[in-house]
């Protein structure tokens, strides 16, 4: 069977680089695969959170989730930290992986920068949870964007060491599975940089929540270059660059078919097209996502209903790991 586990950090700002990345693709993809879409609160408190506020992203990622077209009766929605089997079979991961595995894990580096020892375990260990999350599921495909898919080949170095170690196949070798030419969003401000939740300035995204005016103004500050036309150089113009792939992504066509149509555009007129095409992309999601913000009670009751799906065959799963393990199975 093929089923799919994706998740996103619950931590605010959703942005375009999540749902072109990510979340859109994962509409696509639900109505042939068996779908596990977490909101990854564990995750989020490797960095310091409000109670309160992480309470409330959570709620908010989840009707993203459903205003992007993720349907609530097909996939299971759930909040990570409701399965106690992401932290357990975590540990049982981490006496699996070499630390030589961890210390190559480029997102780490990033984000400990030069104060590693500082830095806190959660945030090392982080790729460790995250294999735990996918094969909990025995997921066999991972959507994700660009910047997740070393998380995605380390979790298949994990599943096959544990399937080693075990002599069993009991783990899937999960794909990790990267679509589109918006893989890779990047931030409005600086073309070599991602487009990223943390990034202090909010011109450097467009949030899913932005309405109509913000998006245009965002876009018609968006960092460009000097050079006459448009055309495709992600060395020489990253930021042109980008926004032509954003162009593509929301009309859903090639590079190549949407350099054909802005052929002969200066920058401004460019950017007004992808406003357009933005904004009557992004518009019926920012407003659904406000009504569902409004229906606390429907949220969860479809959280808690994906919380039960996951239950299921993640519990199992931890059952057959623990006897593997050759842990004691007592009744109490
Ligand atoms: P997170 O919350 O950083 O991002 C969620 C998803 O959005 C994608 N993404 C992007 N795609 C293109 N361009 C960008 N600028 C951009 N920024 C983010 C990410 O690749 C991701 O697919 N560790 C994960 C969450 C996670 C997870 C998992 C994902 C936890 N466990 C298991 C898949 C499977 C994270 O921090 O994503």
């Amino acid at each position: 069977m093929k089923r799919i586990l994706s998740g996103v950090q619950p931590t605010g700002n959703l942005h375009l680089g999540n749902y072109l990345g990510a979340i859109r693709n994962w509409v696509a993809l639900q109505r042939d695969y068996e779908c596990f879409f977490m909101l990854a609160d564990l995750h989020a408190i490797t960095v310091p959170q409000e109670a309160d506020k992480l309470r409330q992203h959570v709620r908010e990622t989840a009707a993203a989730y459903i205003a992007c077209g993720i349907d609530p009766e097909k996939s299971a929605i759930f909040p990570q930290s409701s399965i106690s089997g992401h932290a357990e079979l975590m540990w049982i991961l981490s006496c699996h992986t070499p630390l030589g595995w961890l210390n190559r894990m480029t997102q780490f580096k990033e984000k400990a920068g030069k104060d590693k020892e500082n830095a806190v375990l959660g945030l090392y260990s982080y790729p460790v949870l995250m294999a735990a999350d996918i094969i909990l599921y025995k997921a066999t495909h991972v959507p994700v964007g660009h910047d997740q898919k070393q998380h995605v080949e380390l979790t298949r170095d994990i599943a096959g060491a544990f399937n080693r170690y075990y002599k069993t196949e009991f783990f899937p070798l999960p794909e990790p599975v990267i679509m589109g030419e918006a893989a890779r969003v990047m931030s409005l401000r600086d073309g070599k940089k991602k487009m990223s939740k943390s990034d202090e300035s909010d011109y450097s995204r467009i949030n899913l929540t932005d309405d109509a005016d913000t998006i245009a103004l965002k876009f018609r500050k968006a960092k460009s270059d000097m050079i006459e036309g448009i055309s495709y150089d992600a060395e020489a113009r990253p930021e042109v660059s980008n926004l032509l792939n954003l162009y593509a992504s929301f009309r859903g066509i090639t590079r190549e078919q949407a350099l054909a149509e802005c052929e002969g555009k200066n920058n401004s007129a460019f950017k007004q097209m992808l406003t357009d095409v933005a904004v009557a992309h992004l518009s019926p999601i920012t407003s659904k996502m406000r009504e569902l913000l409004k229906e606390t009670d429907y949220l969860d009751k479809v959280l808690a209903r994906g919380v039960a799906r996951a239950h299921a065959v993640a519990d199992q799963t931890l059952k057959e790991v623990k006897e593997l393990a050759g842990f004691l199975n007592l009744k109490h």
